[in-house]
C-alpha cells in the first residue's frame, strides 16, 4: 500500500529549503495522490480501514523513535562530530582472513582484535549510511519502507556504538551473540523493505530513477560488505572454540568450493519446482544442458551463487514456457548452460529460445523500472506470502511488535527469526536473499535482473543480456576468481 506521502507537509523544524521543496511537493503531486486503498483490500470496506490511513497522514511515522521532530534534525552532533568523521577501512579478502597480520594462525588475540574491529567498522559504515539516507530528500526516507530501513540502521548503530570494548574471549563470546540476534532479528526484513521503498518512490515520483538505482546499488554493496565482515568474525570465532588453529580465506568457512555443475542441477530443479507449482504436475519441462568447462569447481560464496544462478536460470525457464504456451509448441525449446572459465574469472552463458527480452534494455537493469512495471511488482511484493511489512517500532524499544496486530499487514514475517534453524555453513544470515529467490513465479518482482548485476559486479565479474528478438536470448554472469583477486581491496565498496 501506498503510504500517504502528506506526512511531510507542516509543522517541522527543517531547513527553508526543506521545507519549500516538501511543501511545493506535496501541493503538486502528494495531496492529489492519496492511493486508492480499497484496491488493496477489496475485500474490507473503507470504513474498516479507516483507522489505518489517518496515521499515513502525520507528518512523522507514529511512534517513531529516529524519525520524528526531536530525532531527525538534531542527531548531527553525535553522528557528524564523532562518526562521519572516521572513514570505513576499505578491506581485502584475505586481510579479513588474516586480520592485519601476516599469519594464518588464529591466536586469542586475532580473535579479540577481530571483536574490535567489526565493532568500530560496523559503527563506521552504518553511520555514513545514515548520513547518506539523510541527504535524500525527506518524503524518500519518510516513506513507509525507507522508513523501516533508517530506523533500523539507526537502531543498529546505536547498538553498536554503545557496545562496550571486547577485552576477552568471553566478551567475544557475548559479542558474537549480540551479532547473531542483529543479523537475525527485524533487520532482516530491510532487503525487502529497499526495494519496496524504491517502487513506492518510482510510482510517486518523488526522487529520479537513476538515482534511486544508484542509491539502492550503493546500499546493497555496503550491505554485503557488512555481512561479510560479520560473517568472517562469526566465522573465526566459531573455529577458534572448535579447537582450529588456522585461518585462511578457504580454511575459514565463508568461502567455499563450488562445483559449478552441482549448482546449475540445484538451480534447474528449483526452477523446474517451480514451473510445475505454477502450471501443473506433468507438464513437459525444456531440456536442460551443460557444456564447456563442465568438472569446474571455485571457490566462492555458496549463497550468493545459488541466487545468481537461480535468477537467471529461471528467467529462461520462465520465458521458455510462455513460448512454449504461446506458440503451441510439441515441447518447450532447450536451455543450454556454457560454462567457461580463465584464470581470472568464470562465466556462464545462460542460452535459450524464448522469443528475447519483451523490455526496452534500460528499464530491465532499473530497481523501479516504469511506473507501470513498479505497479506490478509492488502489488507482486505484497502478495508475497509471509512477507512481514509492519515490523518494527515496539519491538525496537524492546516490547513486543504489537503494532501489527492493530495494522492491516498482519503477516508473519518472511523468514524464521530464529538462527538456529538455518541449515549450518551454507546460507548463515542471507535468509532475506533466499526468500526473495524462492518466491513461487506467481509473484513477478521485477528486480532480478537488477539485483543480480549488484551481486556480480561486487564479486568483480557482470552481467549481460544479449537479446535477440523472436529467438532467443543468452544472458552471460560472469563472476570474478576470488581466489585471483584476494589482495584486492573488495570490502571498499562500503
Ligand atoms: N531469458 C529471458 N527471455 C525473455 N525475457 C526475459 C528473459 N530474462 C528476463 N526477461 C524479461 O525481463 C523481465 C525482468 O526480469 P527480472 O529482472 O529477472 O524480473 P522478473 O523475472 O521478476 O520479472 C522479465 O519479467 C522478463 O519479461
Ligand atoms: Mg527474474
Amino acid at each position: 500500500m501506498y503510504r500517504v506521502q502528506r506526512r511531510a507537509t507542516s509543522k517541522l523544524k527543517i531547513s527553508s529549503a526543506c521545507r519549500r521543496k516538501s511543501q511545493s511537493q506535496s501541493k503538486s503531486s502528494h495531496i492529489s495522490q492519496i492511493p486508492e486503498f480499497s484496491k488493496y483490500s477489496p475485500t474490507k470496506s473503507i470504513s474498516e480501514l479507516a483507522p489505518y490511513v489517518s496515521p499515513t497522514l502525520c507528518a512523522y511515522p507514529l511512534r517513531s523513535k529516529y524519525v520524528n521532530q526531536q530525532h531527525y534534525y538534531q542527531n548531527q552532533n553525535i553522528l557528524e562530530k564523532h562518526y562521519l568523521t572516521k572513514k570505513p577501512h576499505p578491506v581485502s579478502l584475505s586481510q579479513l582472513a588474516q586480520y592485519f597480520d601476516d599469519s594464518t594462525a588464529l591466536t586469542k588475540q586475532k580473535i579479540v582484535n577481530s571483536g574490535n574491529f567489526v565493532k568500530q567498522e560496523l559503527v563506521t559504515r552504518i553511520a555514513h549510511k545514515i548520513h547518506m539516507l539523510q541527504m535524500l530528500p525527506f518524503d524518500v526516507v519518510n516513506n513507509f519502507h525507507f522508513c523501516q530501513v533508517y530506523e533500523s540502521y539507526y537502531n543498529i548503530f546505536e547498538r553498536f556504538r554503545r557496545y562496550p570494548a571486547i577485552r576477552t574471549l568471553e566478551d567475544n563470546e557475548k559479542f558474537a551473540e549480540f551479532l547473531h540476534t542483529i543479523l537475525s532479528d527485524f533487520n532482516s526484513l530491510n532487503l525487502p523493505h529497499l526495494i519496496m521503498g524504491a517502487l513506492e518512490c518510482r510510482i510517486l515520483d518523488l526522487y529520479p530513477p537513476e538515482k534511486m538505482d544508484q542509491v539502492i546499488s550503493s546500499l546493497l554493496r555496503a550491505r554485503i560488505s557488512r555481512r561479510l565482515i560479520v560473517e568472517e568474525h562469526l566465522s573465526i570465532t566459531s573455529n577458534y572454540h572448535s579447537g582450529k588453529k588456522e585461518n585462511t580465506l578457504v580454511l575459514g568457512d565463508i568461502f567455499q568450493e563450488c562445483s559449478a555443475k552441482e549448482f546449475l542441477l540445484g538451480a534447474k530443479n528449483m526452477c523446474e519446482r517451480f514451473i510445475q507449482d505454477m502450471y501443473f504436475q506433468g507438464i513437459k519441462l525444456p531440456t536442460f544442458n551443460i557444456d564447456g568447462n563442465t568438472d569446474l569447481k571455485f571457490y566462492f560464496l555458496p549463497l550468493h551463487l545459488k541466487y545468481l544462478l537461480g535468477e537467471v536460470l529461471r528467467n529462461s525457464y520462465e520465458a521458455t514456457m510462455l513460448e512454449y504456451i504461446r506458440l503451441g509448441l510439441q515441447e518447450p525449446e532447450p536451455i543450454t548452460v556454457t560454462i567457461v572459465s580463465n584464470e581470472r574469472s568464470f562465466i556462464f552463458r545462460i542460452s535459450d529460445r524464448a522469443g528475447g527480452i519483451p523490455h526496452d534494455e534500460k528499464t530491465i537493469w532499473s530497481f523501479g523500472k516504469s511506473k507501470e512495471l513498479a505497479r506490478q511488482s509492488l502489488s507482486n511484493f505484497h502478495k508475497l506470502p509471509g512477507l512481514q511489512t509492519v515490523s518494527l517500532y515496539d519491538s525496537v524499544n524492546g516490547r513486543g511488535p504489537t503494532r501489527s496486530v492493530d495494522h492491516p499487514y498482519k503477516y508473519t514475517s518472511l523468514e524464521p527469526i530464529n538462527a538456529s534453524n538455518l541449515p549450518s555453513g551454507l546460507h548463515k544470515f542471507e535468509k532475506p536473499l533466499l526468500g526473495l529467490l524462492e518466491r513461487s513465479s506467481r509473484y513477478k518482482l521485477g528486480i532480478g535482473l537488477a539485483m543480480c548485476k549488484v551481486y556480480a559486479e561486487y564479486w568483480n565479474g557482470n552481467l549481460t543480456v544479449h537479446s535477440i528478438p523472436g529467438y532467443g536470448t543468452d544472458t552471460i554472469l560472469k563472476l570474478g576468481n576470488l581466489m585471483y583477486h584476494t589482495d584486492r581491496l573488495q570490502l571498499d565498496k562500503v
